[in-house]
């Protein structure tokens, strides 16, 4: 009996091991602290993200995600997550360690307040990932990216990102990280499941496509 359990447990997918993928979970006490941050404390805890993130959080890199703009209780999420190890990052392990719930708090309120970055000019028309966004592929199962992400890519809820005008390098790059199961952190395997079936062009493709919007 024991065995049965044990080649049960190696066998399941990464995704439904017991350990859940997040400790973050929404109760209201939780959502209304994410939400109840103070932007002008987050402001002056910011200098500790600026040199990677940029000081109005339009990131140097372009490999580095933007957070100006996105939704204070996914960045709230994300900070949570690094800190107690559900999402992983050599750079951002640290630094959310050092941080206390109510600075992550703080600091996701004041980048939430950030006008968003956009810095994309490429006339390129993206057309496979532009329809993978709009009507998903009913062969391979995939839901519209826009049902979750919205229309114009603001996120929604409390927890599903802004994609637009977020960098290319950065989309493609966590794409894939949700792909390979490196990435796991998103609640469900909303993400994970999905990346399976994504190719690494069509990853590529709608990080320019997400890019290229500008809300
Ligand atoms: C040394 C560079 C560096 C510093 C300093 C840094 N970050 Fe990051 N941050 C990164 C990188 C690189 C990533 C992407 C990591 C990954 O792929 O998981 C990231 C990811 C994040 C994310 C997840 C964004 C998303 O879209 O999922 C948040 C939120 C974040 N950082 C907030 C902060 C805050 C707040 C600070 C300051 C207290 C900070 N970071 C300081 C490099 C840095
Ligand atoms: C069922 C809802 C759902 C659908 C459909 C969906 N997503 Fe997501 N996505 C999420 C959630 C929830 C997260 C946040 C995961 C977490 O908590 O870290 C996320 C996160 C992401 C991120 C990480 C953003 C960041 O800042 O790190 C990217 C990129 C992304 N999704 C792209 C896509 C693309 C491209 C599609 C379509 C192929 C898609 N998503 C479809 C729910 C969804």
């Amino acid at each position: 009996m024991k065995n049965i359990i044990l080649s049960l447990a190696i066998c399941l997918p990464a995704f439904a091991q017991a350990q859940p993928s997040s400790q973050v979970a929404w109760t209201p006490e939780q959502l209304n602290f994410a939400k109840a941050g103070d932007p002008v404390k987050g402001q002056e805890k910011a200098k500790l993200c600026g040199g990677c993130h940029g000081e109005k959080g339009i990131s140097a890199s372009p490999s580095y995600p933007s957070l100006a703009g996105q939704l204070p209780t996914y960045l709230y999420k994300q900070l949570q997550d690094y800190s107690n190890g559900s999402r992983q990052d050599p750079m951002m392990d640290g630094v959310a360690k050092s941080l206390t719930p109510q600075d992550a708090a703080d600091l996701a309120a004041w980048f939430a307040s950030l006008p968003p970055a956009f810095q994309s000019r490429s006339p390129m028309v993206y057309e496979q990932a532009g329809n993978l966004v709009k009507n998903g592929d009913r062969d391979r199962m995939l839901p519209p990216c826009e049902v979750c992400h919205g229309s114009a890519g603001k996120g929604q809820a409390m927890d599903i990102p802004a994609l637009s005008a977020q960098n290319a390098a950065y989309i493609s790059f966590t794409l894939k990280a949700f792909k390979s199961g490196q990435r796991h952190n998103d609640i469900y395997g909303r993400m994970r499941i999905l990346a399976e079936s994504l190719s690494d062009q069509e990853i590529e493709e709608l990080g320019f496509y997400y890019q290229n919007i500008r809300n």
